[in-house]
């Protein structure tokens, strides 16, 4: 056997190394061609970096180990990611669907003669679907449970087949029909007189036989559902699966149909039957159909009768058979689609259903009109309309990517805020995946003056005032600033009160974070203690109580706190200057009084900003 070598393919889809046999010593030109062309079929068998294998194996190491596995094995085998196996997969696809349409159709409403195109294409596809048989104990089967291990051994491959599908395909593989026209004794001589009684009744007999090919539906759902899973994903999956509903739909529409013909038909079309009521025993075949199919599905769709009521027993049997049936798969057909568009948009579902549980427990528990209102309007402002469990959501990710998820989410904040532009980006990132989303509206004292801190906040979005003790507005922050951390930094109380004028979209950092990310930057505290020292100053309090130490500052550091500082004091100016503008254009007349304790929400996803807003919660409020 020649040896093998590993080398990239620069044209494959994903760079994957592929297997080619070592160039063997031309001896004979024969050996050469035999060889040349067994190992051509060696590689047909062989994994290839489709997506199916993509999605066992996950990386082009492993497929290339596979196929190695494949080839030590030894075995004439064809693996379940092969091409060979995708093109026969496809091809069998195209053959079952056009067995599954046109043999009802031929069976029912096609003359009893054999005649030789249809004797042809049953041949044919029969003959495809024993040689499917064969290439199904060849071919590699994939575990459910262990999905990286293909089975490569023949006998266990055989020892599955047996064990699962073979017998239904054998069944619905093997010309039942012909092979009982062939034992048939009488056969041979009733062909010539093939319109008598005998020859009739053996051929309809054949016809009914024939119907076990049908039975090759259980490949086509076994096809189809294994494509469905690899080659459709997300949203295309979806449209894919309502799209196989709608065919499987049709298809036993379409069954229905062509049974409605038959059975009066094998009777000999009595006069009762719907067939002779309509006067179609002598009609094209096509208006036959239209007339069977228009009958099935008013059976299917409307549960009504079609046109006639059936008026024999037969007729009446048939009926009920293909309402029963048809509704049934109706019934499924809604549950699955309904099921399927939910699906679509789980997030904006989970966001109406808790909506509507809140709006269940405001009734129960009485609450005031107006507290009614403020938590609705707090949960369209924090949710906008979609609802994410978030700490699932990011707890699922490795710790890498949850990092850059949070830090991607944080960015708006990062940018907007100077003490973070400033600053070292390890710093920045310890810092956002620390903090926690929460939303204040107008009127809510976040701050309290005179109570002990446990955070500190970060303005994403939105005005606050700082409020002395005598009722005086010191100040006014707005986004990219930040306050509550003079408490932490003093460990003392809160010098003074802090008020949302606006909705504010806040994060927050806990005074053990804090503590914990500061120890290890203490250039960031110092920066922190010098703008809390102003901010104290300020607000005419003893700006000693930072304590600052004496230590040495170098220069490049004492220039970040400068430029820190200079960023916030002009941030806090503006602030100031604009408040009056800022509160007129952002309160949209909301009253900026007292509303009640400080809200703390859930961790949870950044709202977007003010005008994303209106444009994403038009039209969805519950
Ligand atoms: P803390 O004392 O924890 O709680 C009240 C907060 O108001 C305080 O921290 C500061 O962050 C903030 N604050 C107080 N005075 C000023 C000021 N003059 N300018 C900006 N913010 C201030």
């Amino acid at each position: 056997m020649a040896r093998t070598k590993v080398h990239f393919d620069d044209v494959s889809l994903y760079g994957t190394p592929k297997e080619e046999p070592m160039p063997s010593i031309p001896v004979v030109s024969e050996k050469v061609s035999a060889n040349f062309l067994k190992s051509q079929l060696q590689s047909w068998f062989q994994p290839t970096d489709n997506r199916l294998a993509m999605k066992l194996f996950g990386s082009r190491k492993a497929l290339v180990k596979e196929r190695i596995r494949q080839k030590t094995s030894g075995h004439w085998v064809i693996h379940p990611c092969s091409s060979f196996r995708f093109y026969w997969d496809l091809c069998m696809l195209l053959l079952l669907v056009a067995n599954l349409i046109i043999l009802p159709v031929a069976i029912s409403f096609f003359n009893d003669d054999l005649s030789t195109r249809w004797i042809a294409f049953n041949c044919l596809s029969d003959t495809i679907f024993l040689i499917d048989i064969v290439v199904n104990f060849r071919t590699g089967i994939m575990q459910q449970d262990n999905a990286e291990q293909v089975i490569l051994d023949p006998k266990l491959i055989a020892k599955h087949y047996l064990k699962t599908w073979f017998f239904l395909d054998l069944i619905s593989s093997i010309p039942l029909d012909y092979i009982f026209l062939i034992f048939n004794q009488d056969f041979s001589d009733s062909f010539q007189i093939l319109h008598a009684g005998r020859a009739l009744r053996i051929l309809r007999l054949a016809k009914l036989l024939s119907l076990v090919r049908l039975l090759r539906l259980s490949r086509l759902v076994r096809y189809v559902s294994q494509w469905e899973e690899v080659y459709f994903l997300n949203m295309a999956s979806v449209f894919m699966r309502i799209f196989n509903l709608i065919c499987m739909m049709l298809l036993i529409g379409h069954w229905s149909g062509c049974l409605q013909f038959l059975v009066p038909m094998l009777q000999g079309f009595p006069s009762n039957s719907w067939v002779s009521i309509n006067e179609l025993q002598e009609s094209y075949w096509l208006e036959q159909y239209s007339w069977a199919l228009f009958k099935a599905m008013s059976h299917m769709l409307c549960i009504g009768y079609g046109r006639f009521p059936p008026q024999s027993l037969t007729d009446m049997w048939l009926t009920m058979l293909s309402m029963i049936s048809g509704a049934t798969c109706y019934a499924l057909f809604l549950g699955h689609a309904t099921n399927l568009i939910q699906s679509l948009d789980s997030s904006r579902r989970q966001y109406r259903e808790k909506v509507k549980q809140v709006e269940e427990y405001m009734a129960y528990r009485k609450l005031p009109r107006d507290m009614r209102q403020r938590i609705t309007e707090y949960f369209e402002h924090r949710y906008q309309g979609k609802f994410f469990d978030e700490e699932c959501i990011l707890g699922e990710l490795s710790e890498k990517l949850r990092e850059d998820v949070i830090n991607y989410n944080c960015r708006s904040l990062v940018a907007s805020v100077p003490f973070f532009a400033n600053a070292d980006s390890n710093f920045v990132s310890d810092v956002v995946t620390k903090l926690k989303y929460e939303v204040f509206q107008p009127g809510d004292i976040i701050i309290k003056e005179g109570t002990i801190g446990t955070k500190m906040y970060f303005i994403q979005e939105g005005v606050v005032d700082i409020v002395m003790a005598n009722g005086e507005v010191a100040t006014s922050l707005s986004d990219g600033s930040y306050f509550g951390e003079i408490c932490l930094l003093t460990n003392a109380r809160r010098v003074a009160s802090v008020r949302a004028e606006t909705y504010c979209n806040l994060f927050s950092l806990s005074v053990d974070h804090f503590n914990c990310v500061l120890d290890q930057y203490p250039l960031m505290r110092k920066t922190m203690e010098t703008v809390a020292a102003e901010r104290l100053n300020k607000i005419g309090k003893n700006p000693n109580i930072m304590q600052q130490k004496d230590e040495q500052i170098s220069n490049p550091e004492s220039n970040t706190i400068t430029a820190v500082v200079n960023a916030l004091a002009a941030e806090a100016d503006d602030c100031k200057d604009d408040d009056m503008d800022i509160k007129e254009n952002l309160l949209h007349g909301s009253e900026s009084s007292f509303m009640g304790p400080v809200q703390t929400i859930r961790e949870g996803l950044p709202r977007p900003r003010s005008g994303e807003f209106r444009a994403l919660f038009e039209g969805n409020t519950p």
